[in-house]
């Protein structure tokens, strides 16, 4: 695809979508802000733990503050974004910049891009999610109910700003669920990242500062490169849903974690995989989710979850695109029938025969 990003000064690079570029600021500090957004003219939106952990360094900004979760990850959240944002006077030389995790740069995306027909804004991710894959590639919207960014709009942040010291007061449980999508990248592109996963654990990554902020680089650098090759999910984005078909249809039905929703996704999707595309590393695969704190196999109600699934985005008429494995770092697209999709399921076993689990 030729070459698609070039230094652009001052520590960031500059990435160019099909319509737009954004400028990343890899391991990086939050105080360069001030140099990237005009304190007047910029408003921050995040959640209220985000807040608390880092009240000091938004001292002076402006800010909008949520709250925490993904129940706020919906239209009426957007509609208060939007009376607070009227209320502060934001108009179309604003620049909001999403600081949180995915919830928080979904939802800023979203209400940036409609507010007055779109508005500049960026992104500083904090969660581990939102470092690896949320705030990356333009998809910003919200849930409908079960629905799962039922809503949105694909439009690319102008900038991406990396702090990974703001991972220090980043809970425990939510290190795992942004493992969960390194591990989804690593399974779908990158053995060698993978084969670095399998040498370490979470532990290792929370004490090491340069092995994080050097894992995030590689996550979101993988990320952006299929989005640049295909920004609207005609192919090889679609990739990036692995775990996901699954883990989206569980996720609602049961209140699970996005990442616990995810691995569990991704080890159901290695047993289908086994019964059509022959992959046989269904074994390295769940010791990984296991190193990182995540679940593997885990008992679920197949119709109810079977109900949801088939309402799925990737859904075209009587089939499904269900993203496989034909081995580690080679995900693949499938079109599979949901008639043949609803007996597989069926017979999930758990624990799973032959997997060794
Ligand atoms: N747009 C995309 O391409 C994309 C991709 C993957 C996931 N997502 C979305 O991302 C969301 C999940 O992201 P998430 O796991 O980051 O969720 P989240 O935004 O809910 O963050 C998880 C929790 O961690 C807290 N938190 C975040 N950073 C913190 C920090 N530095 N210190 C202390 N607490 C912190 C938050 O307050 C929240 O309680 C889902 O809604 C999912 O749909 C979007």
């Amino acid at each position: 695809m030729g070459i698609k990003s070039s230094p652009s000064g001052v520590g960031g690079i500059q990435f160019k979508f099909s319509q737009a570029s954004t400028t990343v600021y890899f391991d990086a500090s939050f105080t360069q802000l001030g140099s990237l957004a005009d304190k007047k003219n910029t408003i921050i939106v995040t959640d209220e733990n985000i807040f608390a952990a880092h009240t000091a360094k938004l001292k002076g900004w402006k800010t909008i503050v949520l709250k925490a979760g993904e129940e706020y990850k919906v239209q009426a959240t957007a509609d208060d974004i939007i009376h607070q944002l009227i209320q502060l006077e934001a108009d179309r030389k604003t620049t909001l910049v999403g600081m949180g995790g995915g919830v928080i740069t979904d939802i800023t995306g979203y209400v940036a891009s409609v507010y007055m027909r779109g508005i500049a804004f960026g992104f500083i991710p904090t969660s581990l999610l939102a470092m690896a894959d949320a705030s990356i590639g333009g998809k910003n919207g919200i849930d409908a109910g079960v629905y799962k960014n039922m809503v949105g709009i694909i439009r690319q942040p102008n900038f991406l700003l990396y702090d990974v010291n703001l991972l220090k007061s980043l809970p425990d449980a939510e290190w795992q669920n942004g493992f969960a999508e390194i591990i989804k990248h690593a399974s779908i592109k990158d053995a060698a990242m993978f084969s670095l996963l399998e040498k370490n654990d979470l532990g290792t990554f929370q004490k090491n500062k340069k092995l994080i902020a050097a894992l995030v680089e590689r996550n979101a650098r993988i990320k952006i490169k299929v989005v640049q090759n295909d920004e609207f999910e005609k192919g090889e984005r679609k990739l990036l849903n692995y775990g996901h078909t699954l883990g989206h249809a569980l996720e609602n039905q049961y209140q699970l974690s996005h990442g616990h929703a995810v691995s569990i996704g991704m080890a159901y999707a290695a047993e289908i995989s086994r019964q059509l595309t022959g992959f046989t590393q269904t074994e390295r695969l769940v010791k990984v989710i296991h190193q990182y704190g995540l679940p593997a196999f885990t008992k679920f109600d197949k119709e109810k979850v079977f109900a949801v699934l088939k309402m799925d985005k990737k859904r075209e008429r009587k089939d499904i695109s269900y993203i496989l494995l034909e081995k580690i770092g080679k995900g693949v697209i499938k079109s599979i029938p949901l008639k043949q999709l609803e007996i597989i399921i069926n017979k999930f076993k758990v624990p799973l025969v032959g997997t060794g689990i």
